[in-house]
């Protein structure tokens, strides 16, 4: 059996639980659910075939070394004799992040010292064995350490885990967003919402009247088509022969041939069904309306980097309330994000805007199961509707709701 390793999976805040879901999907050895993410235990292997295809984590991350501190200075030394040339080579880059819980926030205040205190241990762990040592990229570096202190049971110690992120750019940055979108969703906060609905994907249309860039759209079709969320990159990997992730570039991923294979056929068998995927006829094509031609656009142009075919998905410049739904009386799901209204002065209108959603639902869209995101408290009450649930969810540091109404 291959030996199993920690990893880390992190997500937006909320979506903890979904992606426990799709970590239970592999089967690990272990998982522990944590603020901001899921921690797992499984083979290397299985651990990839997760960075490939979860919809929903921000990063991927490899545990690399645990340690346990009273001060600060014990970060220096329990780091000093780390095998950091299995890490990194003098000629790879390196940054250094930490994060502190609240406890331990309190007790050492400063996150700057405590990284500083590790770059201190691996520039002299180099220094003693090579007399020289990597340099620090913050922007671009090869290897990007995160170190994480949180509380343990004795009140005088602090875990400390210190993980490597296996990404470089965040999963979340699919690569089909077209430059300068107003107010989008995050790519795995929108395939988070898809997920969180009960829509049968191909088999009943969904409708966003409201799509801006798109996001919903793409990640709706991903879903239908099956398509990873990694597509983009893995094809760019097979065209170009050029990592798409970090870890490619790692040592410890590099020196482990067996798995550097692995992984080589893991893409090609991943590419195999994206092939297949693209080809999927659906039985309900996706909807997207805007009211504004720009925005449409971007929808057009997002679906199009995505590679979704066009016959999947309908767009058309309308207001959402003047949308014929393509199935009268249903089934089908409206899911939609209309604007949270960040400007003074707009929420009056954008009030008058969700009265109006509410009514057209109300009125046009019985047998739909409709979906609304948003962020504004006081902008919901003004869908004179009644929800059948309340999912919460953060945008950013923005504590979101997506309402559910059944319109009957
Ligand atoms: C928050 S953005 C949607 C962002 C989208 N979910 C994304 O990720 O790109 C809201 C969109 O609603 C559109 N909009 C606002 N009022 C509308 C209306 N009455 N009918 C149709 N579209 C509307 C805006 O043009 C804007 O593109």
């Amino acid at each position: 059996m291959s030996a199993t390793t920690s990893f880390f999976a992190s997500c937006p805040r909320g979506l903890e639980e979904l992606l426990q879901a799709e970590v239970q999907l592999l089967n690990p050895h272990k998982i522990f659910v944590q603020k901001g993410g899921v921690e797992f235990i499984t083979t290397k292997i299985k651990a990839l075939d997760f960075l490939l295809t979860s919809r929903l984590a921000s990063r991927l991350f490899l545990k690399v070394h645990f340690f346990k501190i009273k001060k600060m200075e014990d970060i220096y030394e329990k780091n000093l004799k780390f095998p950091w040339d299995s890490l990194l080579n003098l000629d790879q880059t390196f940054k250094i992040q930490t994060l502190f819980d609240q406890e331990a926030k309190a007790r050492f205040n400063n996150s700057m010292m405590s990284s500083l205190k590790l770059k201190d241990a691996l520039a002299d762990y180099f220094r003693a064995t090579t007399g020289e040592r990597p340099s620090v990229n913050t922007k671009f570096p090869n290897v990007s350490l995160l170190l994480r202190v949180e509380k343990t049971r004795d009140a005088d110690e602090f875990a400390s885990t210190l993980w490597v992120d296996l990404c470089g750019e965040a999963l979340s940055h699919r690569g089909y967003r077209p430059p300068k979108a107003y107010a989008p969703l995050r790519e795995n906060l929108a395939a988070a919402l898809v997920l969180s609905t009960d829509w049968k994907p191909g088999q009943e249309p969904l409708i966003d009247p409201m799509c801006g860039s798109g996001t919903l759209l793409v990640e709706a079709a991903m879903i239908a088509l099956n398509l990873p969320p990694t597509f983009l990159k893995i094809r760019k990997r097979l065209e170009t022969s050029r990592a798409q992730f970090s870890f490619e570039n790692q040592l410890w991923f590099l020196n482990d041939k067996f798995l550097t294979r692995e992984f080589d056929q893991l893409i090609e068998m991943h590419y195999q069904n994206i092939l297949e995927g693209l080809n999927t006829p659906l039985q309900f094509p996706l909807y997207g309306y805007d009211k504004d031609r720009v925005s449409l656009e971007m929808s057009r142009t997002s679906l199009k980097t995505a590679m979704i075919p066009a016959e999947l998905v309908h767009l058309e410049q309308s207001f959402a309330t003047d949308v014929h739904l393509p199935v009268e009386g249903g089934p089908g799901v409206i899911l939609t994000n209309p604007p949270y209204g960040e400007r003074l002065g707009e929420e009056e209108q954008l009030k008058e805007e969700y009265h109006q959603l509410g009514e057209y639902l109300k009125n046009h869209a019985q047998g739909y199961r409709a979906y609304v995101f948003t962020g504004n408290a006081e902008l919901r009450k003004s869908i004179s509707l009644k929800t059948s649930k309340r999912i919460p969810f953060f945008n950013g540091d923005i504590e979101c709701r997506l309402l559910k109404y059944d319109l009957y």
